[in-house]
C-alpha cells in the first residue's frame, strides 16, 4: 500500500473544497440530461459506459483521498477491481457489474462526504490536486463518449459566441521560425504536476519552423480533394493499412460530401476557418508529408509554446505564468462547444508568435510517449509508465473540452496513432 501520503498544505482547505465541488458540479451537469439507458450503454468499444466513468471517479477519490491519504478503509472494497482502469480495459467495461446510475451517484456523494471529513482532519495536500484533475480529465473523456453517441452536450454557464476568424484567416500553413538552441522542458518543481512532466530538464533543438495555428478545415479539405487519402506515398505503412482496413476517407466527424460535420449530435456546416478536428496521428502525419512538412516533436512544440526559451525564461503557458482565462487566452472548459477559428485569441499568442496552442484542439506530435531522463513513477506506475513506448504518440495543448486547471504547456496526453475520438487537430513543422 506504500508510505503514508504527507500532508502538504499547498492551498487553503476552502479553495480545495470549492474546487472539488465545482469539479463535481461539472461532472454531474455533463450527464444530467442523459437517460439511465444511455448512461449504461456501450456507445463505442473505444469508450467506457458513462456510468462507469462516474463510479470510477468516485473509486479513485476514495482510494487516494480517503484510504491512502486519510488511512481509512475503502468504502466499497468489492468495487475496487470493477473501477480499476488498468485491471479492466475500456473494451471490457460493458460486461462489468458496475453500479447502476442512481447507486453510482450515491456512491459519489458518500465518498465525497468522507473526503471532506479527511480534509477537516488533515487539511488538503497535493494528492487532492491529482484527484481533482483526474475528475476533470474524465470530463473530457465523457465528452468524447457523448460526441460518439451523438448525445447533447451540457452548455456551461457563460458560454458566448466564439470570436470571429481573424482576417485574413489563418490556413495553418503560415509558419514562424524558432531559433536553434537550448530550451527547458517539463513542469517546474513545487506544486502538483504529473510524473511524466518531470524531471524538468534542459535540452537542445535545431532551428525549425512551426505553424502559426493548427490546420484549418479549408486547408484540410484541399488535401482530401487533392487525393490525400489515395496517394500511397504520403502515408506510413501502418497508416495506409489502417486507412484501407477501415475505409477512412475523411476526418472522423465529417459528412461524406465534406460540407458539414457532426458536433455533439448536431450537424453544422463545415467552417472553413476552424481547425480540422478528429484526425488521427496517421492522417496528421500524411497531411504534413503532402505539404513537404512533418509533425513537430513534442520538445519543439513545448519550446514554441513557452516563453523566451533562449533566455531560459520558460513559463507554463504561452503568455506567461497565469492559467488560461477562458475566452481571453484560449477556448477551454467547454467554452466553445468546439474549436474556435484558427488564431482567434490574440492574447494567447506565444512569445514566438504561435496562436491557439492551448485549448481548441489537442495537437499531435511526432513523438512516442516516453519518460524524461530520470523519470520516476509518481504516485503510481499505471498513470504513465505502463503506456511508455512506441505504441502511443504524444498530443499537446488541450482542447475546448479540457478543463483550464488541467492544461499547461508542459502537459502530455497520449493515444494510439489510429485514434480520433479525441478532440484532436494538427499543426505542422519543418526543418529550418
Ligand atoms: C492522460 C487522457 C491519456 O484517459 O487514459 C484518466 C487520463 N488517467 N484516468 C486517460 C487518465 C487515469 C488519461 N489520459
Ligand atoms: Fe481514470
Amino acid at each position: 500500500m506504500g508510505l503514508p501520503i504527507p500532508a502538504s498544505a499547498s492551498a487553503p482547505a476552502a479553495d480545495t473544497v470549492g474546487a472539488l465541488r465545482e469539479g463535481r458540479d461539472r461532472t454531474l451537469a455533463l450527464v444530467a440530461s442523459v437517460s439511465d439507458a444511455d448512461l449504461e450503454r456501450v456507445h463505442s468499444t473505444l469508450m467506457s459506459p458513462l456510468v462507469w466513468d462516474l463510479g470510477h471517479i468516485a473509486a479513485f477519490e476514495d482510494l487516494w483521498l480517503v484510504h491512502r491519504y486519510g488511512q481509512k478503509p475503502l468504502l466499497r472494497e468489492d468495487l475496487a477491481d470493477t473501477y480499476d482502469a488498468f485491471e479492466t480495459p475500456r473494451a471490457k467495461r460493458g460486461e462489468l457489474k458496475f453500479l447502476r446510475p442512481p447507486q453510482a451517484r450515491e456512491y459519489m456523494a458518500e465518498v465525497r462526504e468522507r473526503t471532506l471529513a479527511v480534509i477537516d482532519e488533515r487539511g488538503p495536500a497535493d494528492v487532492h490536486e491529482m484527484v481533482l484533475r483526474h475528475e476533470h480529465q474524465h470530463n473530457e473523456t465523457m465528452l468524447q463518449t457523448l460526441e460518439l453517441a451523438c448525445l447533447r452536450e451540457y452548455e456551461p454557464p457563460g458560454r458566448t459566441a466564439l470570436p470571429p476568424s481573424p482576417s485574413p484567416a489563418n490556413t495553418g500553413l503560415e509558419m514562424v521560425q524558432i531559433p536553434a538552441g537550448e530550451c527547458t522542458i517539463g513542469a517546474p518543481r513545487g506544486g502538483f504536476a504529473y510524473d511524466n512532466e518531470r524531471p524538468r530538464h534542459r535540452t537542445d533543438v535545431r532551428g525549425f519552423l512551426i505553424g502559426v495555428t493548427p490546420i484549418s478545415n479549408a486547408t484540410y479539405l484541399t488535401f482530401v480533394e487533392g487525393g490525400g487519402y489515395e496517394r500511397r506515398e504520403w502515408w506510413t505503412d501502418e497508416g495506409w493499412a489502417w486507412k484501407e482496413q477501415y475505409d477512412i476517407t475523411r476526418p472522423g466527424q465529417w459528412t461524406a460530401d465534406g460540407v458539414a460535420e457532426w458536433r455533439l449530435g448536431v450537424l453544422v456546416p463545415l467552417d472553413p476557418h476552424r481547425p480540422v478536428a478528429h484526425v488521427s496521428w496517421f492522417e496528421a502525419d500524411a497531411f504534413a508529408r503532402a505539404h513537404g512538412a512533418r509533425l513537430p516533436t513534442e520538445v519543439e512544440w513545448e519550446k514554441a509554446a513557452t516563453w523566451d526559451q533562449e533566455r531560459g525564461a520558460s513559463r507554463l503557458y504561452p503568455w506567461g505564468d497565469q492559467p488560461p482565462v477562458p475566452g481571453v487566452h484560449a477556448n477551454v472548459d467547454q467554452l466553445g462547444g468546439g474549436a474556435a477559428p484558427a488564431g482567434a485569441y490574440p492574447a494567447g499568442r506565444s512569445s514566438y508568435g504561435c496562436l491557439g496552442m492551448i485549448g481548441d484542439l489537442w495537437e499531435w506530435t511526432s513523438s512516442d510517449f516516453t519518460g524524461y531522463p530520470g523519470f520516476l513513477p509518481y504516485p503510481y506506475r499505471e498513470y504513465s509508465e505502463v503506456f511508455f513506448g512506441p505504441d502511443h504518440k504524444v498530443l499537446r495543448g488541450g482542447s475546448w473540452a479540457t478543463r483550464a486547471r488541467v492544461i499547461t504547456a508542459a502537459f502530455r496526453n497520449w493515444d494510439f496513432p489510429q485514434r480520433r475520438q479525441i478532440f484532436s487537430g494538427t499543426r505542422i513543422a519543418r526543418d529550418a
